[in-house]
């Protein structure tokens, strides 16, 4: 079904695990400014989702509560506005929780073994060994809830999210099947471009990742991102001498530049080309250093990331706000979830102490 107003909701979230970087901003945050910004959806909702952080960090419950702010900072720094998006913090939304344990009854544990991007997690954090945690293999199922319980039509996600959002498709449309028409199908919306689907790591790596020390983070300052980049951004092994023709393809500082540079940043800061193709064609003819290009780009990063550092610093002098806007975000999310658990408890009619109208329906079966 749809909501009941054919309204354009969008839910998406992250795990507060760490501080987010340049490829969340490519991937993700930058969109979600945008949409909120387009005003075309009725709601836009976010979710720090600390419950599934804990899924593979239950002894670490700490880490989990101090990036809580890490993430709302970095939210809030690059553009989010919490008069127009609502950010919320899962654990603190009790129906999430119900609604996923009904939901379990409604997935085989054999579907959930077949989940790639969970199989992926597993081996990469040793569970086969160690031992899985069952809520972690289970977590695709409180997502499910996460999606349902906002009645979201969209969920803007990386592509490798994009088994969640199938798993929470099966799931409502069992649930409808079950019990009648309860729940909105959500739709994946995933980025447009391969820069924005990944940002490689400074070092070409695949991705960018806490644990490779490859991150340029959204809250970095101007010295540590010129480091970054000077100090391990690959330059072209064929391109050892200035004069030698040069590679762009696969060359992380032509990457980052496709990803970043305008053509104002060129009339800004390198007017010796009108665009980023001239500079490439320079590059792969031969005669351009590896310098210019590098100094090019970390005065790119450093004019999109200065606004963004700025604005943190001003939350970050300001927690009390920040707290103030996360727990009404989080108050005003209580409802809204709240409201589907009722929904879904009358949809299984396990709503058993809403009215007393299952008395006479006790009655007749006791006659
Ligand atoms: N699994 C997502 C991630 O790791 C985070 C997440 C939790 C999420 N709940 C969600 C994303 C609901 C979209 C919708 O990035």
């Amino acid at each position: 079904m749809d909501n009941k107003e054919n309204k354009q909701i969008i839910l998406t979230g992250d795990r507060p695990t760490g501080r987010l970087h340049l490829g969340h901003y490519v991937g993700s945050l930058k969109r979600r400014v945008e949409l909120q910004n387009s005003r075309k959806f009725d709601e836009i909702n976010i979710l720090i989702a600390d419950d599934q952080a804990l899924t593979d960090n239950a002894d670490n419950p700490g880490k989990i509560r101090d990036n809580i702010i890490n993430v709302v900072l970095d939210y809030l720094s690059v553009g989010l506005d919490p008069e127009k998006t609502t950010i919320c913090v899962q654990s603190q939304l009790p129906a999430l929780h119900a609604l996923t344990f009904y939901y379990m009854n409604l997935v085989s544990t054999a579907r959930l073994s077949r989940n790639p991007t969970v199989k992926a997690e597993i081996a990469m954090r040793g569970f086969a060994d160690e031992g899985l945690p069952a809520g972690f293999f289970a977590y695709p199922v409180s997502q499910a809830a996460d999606i349902t319980a906002f009645d979201a039509t969209v969920v803007p996600v990386g592509e490798d999210q994009l088994p969640m959002i199938e798993q929470t498709r099966e799931i409502v449309e069992k649930f409808n099947r079950t019990y009648g028409e309860t729940l909105v199908l959500p739709q994946a919306m995933i980025p447009e471009n391969e820069t924005q689907r990944r940002l490689p790591g400074v070092d070409g790596k695949a991705k960018m990742s806490k644990s490779l020390g490859n991150c340029i983070y959204l809250s970095d300052d101007a010295k540590t991102i010129k480091k970054q980049v000077n100090g391990k951004m690959f330059t072209d092994p064929t391109h050892l001498r200035i004069e030698d023709p040069g590679h762009t393809e696969g060359n992380v500082v032509f990457t980052y530049l496709d990803a970043f540079a305008t053509d104002e940043d060129f009339s800004l800061f390198l007017p010796e080309y009108a665009n980023l193709e001239e500079l490439k064609a320079h590059y792969r003819r031969g005669g351009l250093g590896d310098g210019t290009c590098k100094k090019f780009l970390i005065s790119v990063l450093d004019k999109n990331l200065s606004p963004i550092r700025e604005e943190r610093a001003k939350w970050a002098a300001d927690i009390d706000s920040v707290y103030d806007i996360i727990k009404a975000g989080t108050e005003k999310a209580r409802e809204k979830t709240n409201a589907t658990l009722a929904r879904v408890q009358k949809a299984m009619r396990i709503d058993y102490f809403k009215d007393r109208s299952i008395i006479g329906e006790w009655k007749d079966l006791l006659k």
